[in-house]
């Protein structure tokens, strides 16, 4: 008799890189949950096929990542409320013989803020929001959905307006000139451009318009202390990180597939930390 156990994937091109593996392989391994998780290297010609099929490969469900989140959004039988919002599908499980997209970065984001600072939203009106990327795209989701005001601000300011034109609730869109007023009148400020990021040049702002109450919440996690979080907490801001948001967005997909909901603990983040800052003694 053939015993077979599910699994799960990440599909992408490039995926070597990705840590979904790490995360979900320490949740199977630590919840004593019979199943696997493995990385598919896919190309974009090869994506229908292999998203198509996925059942017939022994598949229970996937995640997926760059480039294919806007195919995985038209090529799934189904969407959740969420990745209909968003227009991008990060994963996808069976319900009967269906096979469903989702999205679950907001959820990462807005989960990953409650567990930092719990209540953060009971006085938070205001938030500036910089990038008009797909993170962006699921932040501004998420803020809006807890009745903020959203003022997004980008570099291509065309692609903020396309952002925002996506909402009902929209978001006001501005240029970075524009920072220093938004800035005063913030309770949440959130970096969801990819400045900051290892290899990428400095996200260079001055937060000395910002009340002290403020919290400041940088997506980047690699390095995992932003020099935007680092001056925010030596001007007494409360910070949030974006490992977090990677460790939570995972939550509710391993749910999906493995029927047993998981919980970010330290030790998940220590490992996660460890794998990120590279072996002792690397750069
Ligand atoms: P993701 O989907 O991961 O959010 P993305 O779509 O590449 O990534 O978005 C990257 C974001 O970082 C965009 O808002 C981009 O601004 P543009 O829309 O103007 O391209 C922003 N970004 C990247 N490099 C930047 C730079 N050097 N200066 C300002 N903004 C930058």
């Amino acid at each position: 008799m053939t015993v077979t156990i599910p699994r799960a994937c990440v599909i992408g091109h490039p995926v070597a890189h990705s840590r979904s593996p790490l995360l979900h392989g320490y949740w199977l391994r630590t919840l004593g949950v019979t199943g696997a998780y493995e990385r598919a290297e896919v190309t974009a010609s090869e994506f229908a096929d292999f998203l198509l099929g996925l059942r017939q490969r022994g598949y229970v469900g996937a995640n997926i990542t760059v480039p294919h989140k806007q195919a995985a959004f038209s090529l799934v039988d189904r969407r959740d409320d969420t990745a209909q919002a968003i227009g991008a599908v990060n994963a996808v499980w069976y319900e009967n013989d269906q096979l469903v997209g989702g999205n679950t970065d907001v959820y990462g984001f807005l989960a990953h803020l409650d567990a930092s600072i719990p209540g953060w939203d009971a006085s938070a009106r205001r938030a500036v929001l910089l990038g008009a990327g797909g993170a962006a795209r699921a932040a501004v989701h998420g803020l809006l959905g807890r009745a903020l005001d959203v003022a997004l601000i980008n570099r291509t300011i065309s692609h903020a307006r396309d952002l925002a034109a996506h909402f009902t609730m929209r978001p006001s869109v501005h240029t970075f000139d524009e920072l220093p007023q938004l800035l005063e009148r913030a309770d949440l400020l959130v970096n969801a451009t990819s400045l900051g990021m290892a290899g990428k040049p400095a996200l260079a702002l001055d937060l000395a318009p910002l009340k002290q109450a403020a919290i400041v919440y940088d997506i980047v996690y690699v390095p995992l202390e932003t020099e935007l979080l680092k001056f925010a907490r030596r001007r007494g801001h409360r910070t949030v990180d974006g490992l977090g948001m990677l460790l939570h967005q995972a939550v509710p997909a391993f749910g999906r597939w493995f029927g047993v909901t998981p919980r970010v603990t330290p030790e998940l983040r220590s490992l996660i930390e460890a794998d990120i800052r590279g072996p002792i003694g690397a750069a």
